[in-house]
């Protein structure tokens, strides 16, 4: 069995994902920037239990942009937006967060640039222009029209083609027509994107979050997408031509070799957007190619017990021993917990399954990523029609962090984010949810997250543990976590009912009822445990018997189990 120092560290680490624009304002323009984060680096993790305790930050976009998808279409790589503050910002953050042992981890957006970025300039210019094919251009089809039935992943924004009036082509954007797609079958853009990671590697990151990276593979003769939207898009089960091509994989392979010219394990994490896992663990199966791929598989899982089961087992039995898991259900582009799985109630039941979702990340076997916002249990927030911004719908979960109770003196109108009026609207609940608010109640969301981080980050039997998924009580995702002597026991009710565990009816997933003993420690169904965090504070540290166990509506248990 791996021993926990054999974990690298973008495996035993909770990473935390900051959107710098709603995280923290440091010069009152109502926009989050470089100077707000490295002032919040002790409530991340200031070494003490007081501090979230997270390990690693990753950072969505603070490149030069025009801000069309705000940053994720990039002006200039290797530069700070002054906006967000100065690349000497940036080396003070990088050097802050490694202080407090904190490792920083980057957006890198090589599917596309901004239509303003030089290179984009230069290639729509002329026909002839050396820069022409480092973008993909093509000419209309037969019939005219755009050459293929590729469509953006915006939906508004409907064909993925756009036709540039000065040479008569159109050029892709997989995302906005300001988002031209770079080509990455030309190897003059691949050198081009590996000197922008070096660029950041020699600042001394420690990572990437690499954004649709699985869209730097695509066909290169652009032939049409299969028509059945369900096989090519949902299910994934039909080829798509314009991700996800077999070239991605040897850029993937080049891509890590970049980063292993650096020291210190610098980490490649895929936003790998294919909802069918076995093309997802194609991404990782290997080591020479991510180090993570964030699962969306399990992100788009309905709040059932069992398809939660399903999308973990079907991780396990794809993944090959070395393939590690990237565990997430919040990002900047996705409902919140609350609201996804509140059923309409996201500050009643919401609230309470996003408690029970994070036992669940935070003690699976994989790294848990956390989106700001999500340890306070933040909802979506309501955005008038006035304060709308984003192409996509995505404004309510992209709302300011509240630091404090908003108007508590004149500071804090913006809730301790900004001195000035904030690009988007504070969440009306900030009052209640406050950062400062949460802190002083010991059975808040944040200290749940709290507690949780900590507890994996000192029992490496949540780190680096077995993972044996058990079945046998409806409503309950239930798995043991063992590492030598130790197993802790997770028990998670989704649904809103109690529910009754009883040890000897529960058997491991695959291995049938009769053989239940097998892998399972006796004092699962005979003996007692300790609760070592629950989402009801008032149960942890007190002895469980097992053999017959309640388990509240919407409510979960770590248990370590005794000695057998
Ligand atoms: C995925 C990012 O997470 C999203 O915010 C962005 O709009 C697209 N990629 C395009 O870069």
């Amino acid at each position: 069995m791996t021993s926990n120092h054999s974990l690298h560290w973008w495996q035993r680490a909770t990473v935390y994902q900051i959107y710098p624009r709603s995280f923290q304002d440091s010069d009152g323009d109502g926009v989050g920037d470089l100077r707000g984060i490295i002032r919040r680096l002790d409530y991340l993790n200031d070494g003490t239990p007081d501090s979230l305790g997270v390990d690693a930050i990753w950072l969505c976009p603070f490149y030069r942009s025009p801000m069309a998808d705000f940053g994720y279409d990039v002006a200039d790589y290797r530069d700070v937006d002054p906006l967000f503050g100065t690349l000497d910002d940036f080396d003070e953050l990088l050097a802050g967060a490694h202080e407090r042992g904190i490792k920083v981890i980057i957006d890198w957006v090589p599917n596309h640039s901004s239509n303003r970025h030089p290179w984009f300039e230069e290639s729509r210019s002329s026909k002839d222009n050396p820069k022409r094919h480092w973008y993909v251009w093509a000419d209309p089809s037969r019939e005219g029209g755009p050459p293929n039935n590729w469509r953006s992943a915006f939906t508004r924004e409907g064909a993925a083609w756009t036709l540039d009036e000065t040479t008569g082509q159109y050029y892709l954007h997989s995302f906005l027509a300001a988002q031209p797609d770079l080509n990455w079958d030309n190897p003059e853009v691949e050198a081009a994107m590996h000197d922008v990671l070096r660029f950041w590697l020699d600042r001394g990151v420690d990572g990437f979050r690499m954004d649709v990276v699985h869209k730097i593979g695509k066909d290169p003769f652009l032939r049409d997408n299969p028509r059945d939207r369900d096989e090519a898009f949902i299910k994934s089960t039909a080829m798509r031509h314009d991700e996800d091509w077999p070239s991605v994989h040897e850029r993937l392979r080049r891509i890590r070799q970049v980063l292993e010219e650096y020291d210190g394990e610098r980490a490649g994490v895929g936003e790998v957007y294919l909802l069918n896992q076995r093309r997802l663990v194609e991404y990782v199966n290997s080591t020479r190619q991510l180090h993570l791929a964030h699962n969306f598989a399990f992100l788009h899982q309905p709040w059932e017990a069992g398809a939660f089961h399903q999308a973990i087992r079907e991780f396990q039995s794809l993944s090959t021993p070395g393939a590690w898991a990237a565990w997430f259900l919040e990002n900047h582009d996705h409902d919140r917990i609350p609201t996804r799985y509140g059923g309409g109630d996201p500050e009643g039941i919401g609230r309470r399954r996003a408690r029970v979702a994070a036992l669940l990340l935070m003690t699976l076997r994989g790294t848990p990523f956390i989106y700001q916002g999500g340890e306070l249990g933040l909802p979506n927030s309501p955005i008038p029609a006035d304060r709308v911004v984003d192409v996509d719908g995505r404004d309510p979960v992209r709302t300011p962090m509240p630091w404090e109770p908003p108007g508590a003196n004149g500071v804090t109108a913006a809730a301790g984010f900004s001195a000035g009026k904030p690009w988007l609207p504070l969440d009306p609940r900030a009052e209640e949810l406050a950062v400062s608010r949460q802190r002083e109640d010991p059975d808040s969301v944040l200290n749940l997250y709290r507690r949780l981080i900590r507890l994996r980050r000192e029992e490496p039997v949540l780190q680096t543990g077995d993972i044996l998924l058990l079945e046998g009580t409806e409503g309950l995702l239930m798995y043991l976590r063992s590492l030598e002597h130790r197993r802790f026991l997770v028990l998670l009710n989704f649904t809103s009912e109690e529910v009754e565990f009883r040890g000897h009816e529960v058997h491991v997933t695959g291995r049938g009822h009769r053989s239940m003993p097998l892998g399972l420690p006796t004092t699962l169904w005979t003996g007692t445990g300790t609760v070592r965090a629950a989402t009801d504070l008032a149960l942890d540290d007190e002895v469980v018997d097992t053999r017959l166990l309640r388990i509240g509506p919407d409510a979960g248990l770590i248990i370590e189990l005794d000695r057998s």
